[in-house]
């Protein structure tokens, strides 16, 4: 069992970047498996930010071979463009491989994104308009493009400069396998937002459950070992559909203003609202998470009473259970039982609201700011 599964488990943002880039010390490949351009993952180094939308978070961990596998959709001008920005912070793109089976999103799709967004008016689905739901929808229709067809046929010096990348995506992932590699699967997007199980139609159009890295990267069920669930410790949304627990108040105000909640690939202000704990006890269950890995404990910091929606009532209405909050700067915790103790009863309850244990509690966006 050597490949092991990272996936948000909200709707998105969750921080699957960084907690990528700590666990992937211990792999020999980081491979996407599903979505495209329109996953934003960011890490931040010394107070820099790099935003990664195609080439898995790996990049920082030298030694780690990075793949994008056939489950995603690929704009190739994106991965050109994102080639030249890991290359400025040195970091070699020969080391990204991409999966023969991966399609392309065209201009094409894009502008048939945006269109179709716009004539929605406000039943807009507030999408990236980055092309991903008419691509994906063109592979479904079997007339999609893949990249093996892209590099082979046209002559566009886009193609060019993919071809070397391009590798048969099966052979490359279990030739690894084979020879004992470790491979961490670098989900994109959220549980909330996936094609099947999450809130439809308010969702992206690919697979971002754990399940996903079986047909995204080609292995079968039993290559899967650990899957790590990566939560915030309150939640957020970009674009419409159901958020139970959004606050449109002073706290959901200080979620968006300390935790900086404007997207990563759009720019738009995030939606804020408390931990929703019966969304996250459904992402467990349809992932298998083992442990979860909880994100920005740190923007709770200076909130009076801290709010976790337990139940949903029929009415539309929620539950929300209150927890004391801290005003502690937690930025300099290391290990979790060094928080504060109302951080620390925070962190346990929702260990014990979730069913699993919280492995990783990151207090900061900088690498190195996280508690074990
Ligand atoms: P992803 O799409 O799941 O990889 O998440 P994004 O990178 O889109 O959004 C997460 C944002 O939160 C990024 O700006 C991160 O730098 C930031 N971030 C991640 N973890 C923490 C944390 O523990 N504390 C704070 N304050 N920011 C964090
Ligand atoms: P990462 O990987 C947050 C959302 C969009 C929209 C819906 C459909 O950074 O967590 P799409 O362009 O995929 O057809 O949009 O899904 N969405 C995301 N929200 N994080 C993402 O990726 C997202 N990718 C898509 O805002 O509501
Ligand atoms: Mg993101």
């Amino acid at each position: 069992m050597s490949v092991d599964v990272i996936v948000g488990v909200q709707w998105g943002d969750e921080g699957k970047g960084r907690v990528v880039d700590f666990y992937a010390r211990d792999y020999d490949v980081v491979a996407r498996f599903g979505g495209g351009d329109n996953a934003g993952h960011s890490l931040v180094v010394r107070g820099e930010t790099i935003a990664l939308r195609l080439v898995p978070s790996g990049i920082l961990q030298p030694h780690a071979e990075l793949f994008i596998g056939g489950g995603c959709v690929v704009n190739p001008r994106t991965l050109i463009d994102e080639f030249a920005l890991i290359g400025k912070h040195g970091v070699d793109p020969q080391r990204v491989s991409l999966s023969d089976r991966a399609h392309v999103v065209l201009p094409a799709h894009v502008e048939a994104d945006l269109r179709r967004e716009a004539e929605r008016g406000t039943q807009a689905l507030g999408t990236t308009g980055r092309g991903i739901g008419p691509a994906y929808a063109d592979r479904a229709s079997r007339v999609g493009i893949t990249m093996r067809r892209f590099c082979d046929e046209a002559e566009s010096p886009e193609a060019k400069l993919l071809a070397p990348h391009v590798v048969d995506g099966v052979a490359y992932v279990h030739e690894r396998l084979e020879r004992g590699a470790r491979i961490l699967a670098e989900g994109a997007q959220g549980t909330m937002l996936d094609v099947v199980y999450g809130t439809y139609p308010f969702v992206t159009s690919s697979s971002t459950i754990a399940g996903g890295a079986c047909t995204g990267l080609g292995v079968g069920p039993k290559a899967i070992g650990r899957v790590i669930g990566v939560a915030k410790a309150y939640c957020t949304r970009v674009g419409a559909g159901p958020f139970p627990s959004e606050l449109e108040n002073r706290d959901g105000e200080h979620l968006r203003k300390q935790g900086r909640e404007f997207g990563t690939v759009t720019g738009r202000p995030r939606r804020c609202g408390w931990f929703d704990a019966v969304a996250a006890r459904y992402a467990v269950r349809v992932n298998g998470v083992d442990a979860v890995a909880l994100t920005k404990l740190d923007v709770l910091s200076g909130i009076e009473r801290i709010g976790v929606v337990t139940a949903y009532a029929s009415d539309g209405r929620v539950e929300t259970h209150y927890f004391d909050g801290w005003e502690e700067d937690v930025r300099g915790v290391r290990r979790i039982v060094d928080l504060p103790r109302s951080a620390g009863t925070y962190v346990q309850a929702l260990q014990r609201l979730l069913g699993v244990p919280v492995e990783l509690v990151c207090v900061g966006p900088e690498r190195d700011q996280l508690a074990q």
